[in-house]
């Protein structure tokens, strides 16, 4: 089949970053594995992809000394597979862009999508999908955006940048499987300390990517407060309509 309503060519993977330390939490062990209402975090998180309509599989980038990964009840399901990530984020996603060149075409859509954000609405996946072959979720700036400068140690306010134009990229970010692994290689080639997501590679290599604004709920799990809001959210979500996901 190849009509614009095939499964086929509608179909996509998903590629899960989750090989880092997850530092900023202060806990004793990495952020993805901490517990969310009784069940690791990336439990949840890959859970909730894998009721993303569409999808073909996903590639999780562990670190190279995980030993918790492979015993989750989820890393069990024939749709998901592991890789052994690298020493940044972006290496880990090159990592599973790899293992996925081997197996499928360039043009097959990929969207990256981080372990820590357990969150994100099927109404947004759905919008990503359906928004331009490179895309990314991202939130509004909601507050007043100041730029600052360093004065004596301190930081101080060099100017106030207009807001209707500001963005917080999040995930995920979708872009072709083989323009996404070209982007990376270059840009992490190039210009490393520059590539903080996929977009800042796909930007570099002169691509503009489309912004999908996403609900709130898709806050990335950074710090030990952040574990609190998801569990409230979560439970919510437990008593609620999962039409009502979109908090
Ligand atoms: O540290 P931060 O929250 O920005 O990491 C975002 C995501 O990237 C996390 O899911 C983390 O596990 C992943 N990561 C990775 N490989 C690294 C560093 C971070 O897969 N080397």
């Amino acid at each position: 089949m190849t009509t614009a309503e095939s499964p086929v060519e509608n179909a996509y993977w998903v590629v899960v970053p989750a090989a880092g330390a997850g530092k900023r939490m202060g806990a004793d062990k990495p952020k993805q594995y901490l517990p969310l209402n009784g069940k690791p975090l990336i439990a949840h998180t890959l859970g909730n992809i894998l009721g993303w309509p569409g999808l073909k599989g996903i590639v999780v980038a562990i670190a190279a000394d995980d030993t918790e990964f492979s015993t989750l009840d989820c890393a069990q399901d024939p749709r998901v597979q592991s890789v052994t990530g690298g020493v940044e984020r972006a290496d880990s996603v090159l990592a599973a862009l790899e293992y996925l060149s081997e197996r499928d075409v360039p043009e097959i859509p990929v969207l990256v999508h981080d372990a820590a954000r357990p969150l994100v609405s099927t109404d947004d996946i759905q919008k990503l999908l359906a928004a331009g072959p490179m895309a990314l979720l991202a939130q509004p700036a909601s507050d007043t955006v100041k730029q600052s400068h360093s004065e004596d140690g301190r930081e101080e306010v060099a100017q106030t940048l207009p807001r209707n134009r500001i963005w917080l990229a999040q995930t995920p970010q979708k872009a072709p499987l083989g323009k996404l692994r070209e982007a990376l290689q270059r840009g992490l080639k190039e210009r490393p300390n520059a590539i903080t997501d996929e977009a800042s590679a796909l930007e570099l290599a002169g691509f503009h990517p489309e912004l999908v604004a996403a609900c709130r709920s898709n806050f990335k799990i950074t710090h030990p407060a952040d574990l609190i809001l998801a569990e409230a959210l979560l439970q919510h979500r437990a008593v609620t309509s999962s039409l009502e996901n979109n908090l």
